[in-house]
């Protein structure tokens, strides 16, 4: 059993203009210690279908289908339940941390009241462990930056702390969703090294949300290639980079800047996703598709099981990368 099951997740908005199915069926399954990547254009899905995970769709989403977290359904559940789970399972980092932060209270005051409220811990202990988690997380004289205010650091101090903030409960499961995408590459790069080295000490699994391919590729071991709310590649990240099976992974991969190429201008896919008000009967990528063919317009190719554990919706026979 894995600790996160999904099955056929969907989410549904009710707008003026009709029902908008934002996530399509999606299937997926996260490993203790395991990382998965979830990568797409904007307004793929990826956000929503953690927020259906995490209770926090907005009032006019629904969430269909199952989500198992160590065994136990957690779809939908009441917010109180949910308020449990949250605090002290499974946690989510956003891209900008403020959300996560108060920032008229101190640092220190944040990070123990995480510790006496879900953990019972006495002061003592919320202390040295807060301070602890400081230092895990690379922020240098963490004694002193406790007793700061988190306007008072810096964007990428502030997303180390958001982060130690996240992980003080220990939760099995992080989701970060576009957790560097606000930060210089420097910053970026530390950041990412940082949850590498978290996910190692602390066997935590992650999601990771990010619409840059290159980010996933240090940190993940599977990869959910995410369009028009549907899945339309899943493999591990070898698969995803050295053989991906889909043409919308191979027009994201080109559009990744490559160290060794010494070129100004990386190729970007023309056009852009489709209104999923609107979605063609077709692939909902067909019109952007170097590889397209008629059928393809004619309906939408089913999501089918390959090799071991890949997984693809494409009609196209072969897709190589070079
Ligand atoms: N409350 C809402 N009502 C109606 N539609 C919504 C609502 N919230 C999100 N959507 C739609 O759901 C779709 C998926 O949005 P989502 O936020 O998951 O995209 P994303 O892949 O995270 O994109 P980004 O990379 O820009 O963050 C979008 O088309 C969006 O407009
Ligand atoms: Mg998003």
């Amino acid at each position: 059993m894995s600790l996160l099951e999904v099955k056929n997740l969907s989410v549904d908005f009710d707008t003026h203009d009709g029902v908008v199915r934002a996530v399509n069926e999606l299937n997926f399954s996260v490993d203790a210690g395991q990382t998965l990547g979830i990568v797409g254009e904007s307004g793929s899905g990826k956000s929503q279908s953690v927020f259906s995970i995490m209770g926090l769709l907005a009032k006019n989403g629904h969430a269909r289908g199952s989500v198992k977290f160590d065994g136990n359904e957690i779809l939908n559940l009441p917010e109180k339940e949910l308020n449990h789970i949250r605090a002290e399972q499974i946690a989510m980092i956003f891209q900008d941390p403020m959300t996560s932060l108060n920032p008229y209270m101190k640092v220190e005051k944040q990070l123990m009241e995480v510790l006496i409220k879900h953990k019972g811990s006495s002061k003592e202990e919320a202390y040295a462990q807060s301070l602890q988690m400081l230092d895990a997380v690379k922020i240098p004289e963490a004694k002193k930056r406790m007793n700061m205010y988190p306007h008072e650091f810096s964007g990428g101090m502030r997303q180390r702390l958001m982060i130690a903030m996240s992980l003080l409960c220990r939760p099995k499961l992080l989701i970060a969703d576009e957790p560097t995408t606000a930060l210089d590459v420097t910053v970026q790069a530390q950041i990412l090294q940082l949850m590498h080295e978290l996910k190692n000490d602390f066997n935590t699994a992650i999601i990771l949300i990010t619409h840059d391919l290159g980010v996933v590729a240090g940190l993940c071991d599977n990869v959910m290639v995410m369009y028009a709310g549907q899945t339309m590649e899943y493999g591990s990240v070898e698969n995803i980079f050295y053989e991906p099976a889909h043409p919308y992974t191979t027009s994201l991969l080109k559009s990744i800047p490559k160290l060794t190429e010494n070129i100004e201008i990386l190729e970007t896919i023309p056009g852009n996703p489709p209104n999923i008000l609107n979605l063609p009967i077709g692939c909902p990528f067909e019109e952007r598709c170097y590889a397209a063919m008629t059928e393809c317009k004619l309906s939408r190719p089913d999501l089918v099981n390959f090799e071991n554990s890949r997984q693809r919706a494409c009609y196209f026979e072969k897709v190589r990368y070079e």
